[in-house]
């Protein structure tokens, strides 16, 4: 079973309550997911590969680091898109891949209605994000696809997840860790996380 791990931090933990505050407006929703989001990828980098490079300093040359494999970051549209900067503030070489899935509000299966992925991901460390998983199907799907280009480390990453949708995502995903911020108690019959911050794309949309 793929690793689940919750990013513990007091700062990630107060960013979080006051995004599910249904009095937080658009303008501050949209703020606190990028800085969670950015938070959140000061994590899941600590184990990614360095390689040695020679750095010219105003007073001599020495040695430093850069990232050894590329990033290639996918969000998962509307949600997702917004994370994208956070991600972007701390990496911001990676290349952006799009993919856009909606759930079925009846089914709640997920609907994917575009894909766009960089070529050549087969070497490149993908980071899926969406600020939630709740049954896990739009994930499940956004890594089958990425998976489908080549690419071979993936790890996927939300902000508040169900226990249903991790146990989903474990079992199809099994090489893919997954880092949340928070799992909750459960979905609704609506599919929706309970206590989690309501819809996610509606909240930062005003749809
Ligand atoms: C939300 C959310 C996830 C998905 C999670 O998107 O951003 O993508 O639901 O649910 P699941 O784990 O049950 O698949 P939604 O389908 O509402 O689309 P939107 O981002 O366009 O609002
Ligand atoms: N999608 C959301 O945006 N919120 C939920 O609680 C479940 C799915």
């Amino acid at each position: 079973m793929g690793r689940v791990m919750v990013i513990e931090h007091p700062l990630i933990k107060a960013k979080l309550t006051k995004l599910r505050d249904k009095s937080t407006d658009r303008l501050l929703f949209r703020q606190l997911l990028e800085e969670l989001t950015a938070f959140m990828v000061y994590e899941i980098t600590r184990d990614f590969p360095l390689r040695e490079v020679e750095v010219e300093t105003p007073l001599e040359r020495t040695k430093g680091h850069e990232l050894a494999q590329p990033v290639v970051l996918v969000p998962i549209l509307r949600a997702g898109i917004v994370m994208t900067e956070g991600v972007l503030r701390l990496v911001p070489n990676a290349r952006v891949g799009h993919i856009g899935i909606y759930r079925d509000p009846v089914t709640l299966r997920p609907h994917v209605y575009y894909k766009k992925l960089p070529r050549n991901i087969g070497d490149a460390l993908v980071i899926v994000v969406d600020p939630m998983l709740a049954t896990g199907g739009s994930a499940v799907e956004a890594v089958r696809l990425v998976k489908g280009e080549g690419a071979k480390d993936v790890r996927f990453l939300c902000l508040v997840a169900a226990p249903e949708g991790i146990r989903a995502f474990r079992e199809a995903h099994p090489d893919v860790p997954i880092y949340v911020a928070a799992i909750d108690r459960e979905l609704n019959d609506h599919g929706y996380i309970l206590p989690g911050l309501g819809d996610a794309g509606d909240r930062l949309f005003g749809t």
